[in-house]
């Protein structure tokens, strides 16, 4: 939900910022915008995508070493060139940046109208900054003092940066709620909303916490203090990934290279947590609490979107092999519906971007109530990871695509191996078992693999389909949740309307859709069950809908009665979900890219929703 970037120091500032509001683009493209010091504050900002931003600036008047950019998902105030931030303040010596809402905007504006000030936005932003001018004024006081006084009179979710004309020397971030890293260069400082603007000039980073703000100068010195006024140092940490990873590398979209990466996302995800030939399996932040998860009496698992599908899918996991309970929350509907939950509760925290608002404020919930919080996160240093007790990274690599692939395939991989080590420490599996499915698990990415060489067929069935206006998605047991999943992709990418079901519910209402015009994916990989969701297809090509059926290569009946069949390699059932995925997340790529969808920058989507 909007990128922030700005640069201070002794390089050009203007293409720095433009290039990192590209490579944070994926959280907003509603509109973008600028602000350089150089003597006078120069201001360009314009609804659309960065490159419309690009369009209108004047060269000439980019010249500066101080400066703020800002790419925009909208909350308060329709996405146009008004509404656009950075955002001046009355008298035009602040600029600020923001992302997130400050929720008691209305009331602060009431007061500063009274006062004088007028408004040219409809943006929350713009109270925000004439209120830190407004203290600036009565108060008499520096810059990041007013920011720390305003921000202790505002409720809601921010990460801030601001530029004063009167100090070009200087600039004041904050962060609440939403993500913040200050970059550490030679000579120069870089502020973003994640590293990938910043990677490209240094890898030593510092995490701005929750109630923070810092003073960054230029002249190599920078401090950090808390909204309540107490001063901390952070530790400079080391950013782990490479430029490669933020890149397209070859492919077209970031989603399809994403996909593409399945086989090494899992292979990173699962490197030195397991060996199938000692049988072992080793999750640090697990064994760090094993006895408590031990004796939890329930799992709850909570997330949001893709994430709370894989989270299904870990229910299904960890009720079957370590047999103990698992209820599976959407995260905003469990932060506010007053759930029982107590000490002996585990809960599980399944985020890619592990700064998602409704996550965050489920475990917050969970935290009061004393249960244990295990976070599986994919961005080293997120939110959620640092709020949980406990937890793992999945290792998926930067995910820039906003529809989630290889985060959704790695944080299945994670609560397999979370189910297996706890039915192995509840003996609830055999020891033949456990190194059964532990080599499986090891031969998934090259399962995956072959997987990916379908490519082109999907393709061609991509082109048959890619004008219905609806589709439905069924599977049963572990390939339910993938209907989910499949549907979510498709509908999120290609704006077609799809829908998952449990292949069994849709002679409960759906089956009355059925008809000539509806494409029916059938996931129809289980060995358990088989006959039953043979029955399923029966029903559809009794009705006339046109069956896409992804089946194993030794499956006799599904085959005959299937329009077209996707044929994957055979797995345990537990890990089917690891390749019955990737036909369907290719099948929604292909029909989107014939419809002329922007599929890495879906309309109205932001990849990190750090809004409740
Ligand atoms: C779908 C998608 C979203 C996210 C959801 C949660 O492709 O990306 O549904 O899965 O917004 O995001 P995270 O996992 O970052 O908490």
């Amino acid at each position: 939900m909007c990128g922030i970037v700005g640069y201070i120091g002794t390089r050009d500032a203007f293409p720095i910022i433009i290039k990192g509001l590209k490579r944070l683009e994926y959280r907003g493209y509603d509109s973008a915008g600028i602000a350089l010091l150089n003597g006078d504050m120069t201001v360009f900002k314009k609804a659309g995508k960065v490159s419309e931003l690009e369009k209108i600036v004047i060269p000439g008047e980019t010249i500066a070493n101080i400066g703020i950019g800002h790419t925009r998902w909208a909350t308060h105030g329709e996405p146009n060139d008004r509404n656009a931030h950075p955002h001046l303040s009355q008298s035009g010596n602040l600029a600020i940046i923001h992302n997130g809402i400050i929720e008691n905007y209305s009331s602060i504006k009431e007061e500063l109208s009274k006062r004088g000030y007028v408004f040219h936005s409809d943006t929350d932003t713009e109270v925000l900054v004439n209120l830190i001018e407004e203290v600036q004024k009565t108060e008499k006081t520096t810059l990041d003092n007013a920011v720390r006084i305003a921000l202790n009179e505002v409720v809601g979710a921010y990460a801030i940066v601001v530029l004063n004309k009167n100090n070009p020397d200087q600039l004041v971030a904050a962060r609440k709620g939403s993500p913040m890293v200050i970059g550490i260069g030679e000579d120069d400082f870089f502020i973003a909303s994640d590293a990938s603007p910043i990677i490209e000039y240094t890898k030593n980073v510092v995490y701005l916490d929750d109630q923070e703000y810092a003073v960054i100068n230029r002249n190599g010195t920078y401090s950090i203090r808390t909204l309540g006024n107490v001063e901390k140092s952070h530790a400079i940490q080391k950013l782990e990934f490479s430029l490669e990873a933020i890149e397209k590398g070859g492919f077209e979209h970031f989603m399809l290279k994403e996909i593409y990466e399945q086989p090494k996302a899992i292979e990173d995800a699962l490197r030195g947590r397991m060996n199938a030939s000692q049988g072992w399996i080793k999750l640090g932040g697990l064994n760090e609490f094993i006895n408590r998860i031990d004796n939890a009496g329930r799992f709850i698992v909570t997330a949001c979107g893709t994430s709370w599908h894989s989270g299904l899918i870990g229910e299904y996991l960890i009720e079957d092999l370590a047999r103990v309970p698992v209820e599976v929350e959407y995260a905003s509907e469990f932060r506010y519906r007053n759930p029982i939950i107590n000490e002996k509760d585990v809960v599980i925290a399944i985020s890619q971007s592990g700064e998602t608002a409704d996550t965050l404020a489920a475990i917050e919930l969970a935290k009061e109530r004393q249960a244990l919080v295990y976070g599986i996160c994919n961005v080293i240093g997120s939110s959620i990871a640092r709020t949980s007790h406990a937890g793992s990274y999945t290792h998926a690599g930067p995910e820039i695509g906003v529809a989630s692939t290889k985060a959704f395939s790695t944080q299945i991989s994670l609560l397999t191996l979370i189910a297996l080590q706890l039915a192995q420490v509840k003996g609830t599996i055999a020891t033949s078992k456990l190194r059964e499915i532990l080599y499986e698990l090891e031969n998934i990415p090259r399962k995956i693999e072959e997987t990916l060489l379908l490519d082109a067929q999907i393709k061609e069935i991509a082109a048959i389909y890619k004008d219905a206006t609806n589709f439905l998605y069924l599977g049963r047991g572990y390939n339910f949740p993938v209907a989910l999943e499949g549907a979510l992709k498709l509908k999120e990418i290609s704006y077609i309307h799809a829908e998952g079901y449990p292949a069994a519910e849709m002679k409960h209402g759906p089956i009355a859709l059925i008809d000539e015009n509806m494409p029916v994916v059938f996931l129809a990989t289980n060995q358990s069950a088989y006959e039953k969701i043979v029955s399923n297809v029966q029903e559809v090509k009794a009705r006339k809908g046109k069956i896409i059926a992804v089946i194993h290569k030794s499956d006799t009946q599904i085959r005959e009665l299937a329009d077209h069949i996707i044929e994957v390699p055979e797995t345990e059932e537990i890990l089917s979900p690891l390749i019955t995925i990737v036909p369907l997340q290719l099948l929604a790529y292909h029909i989107a890219i014939l419809r002329g969808c922007n599929v890495d920058q879906p309309r109205n989507l932001a990849k990190s929703v750090t809004v409740e």
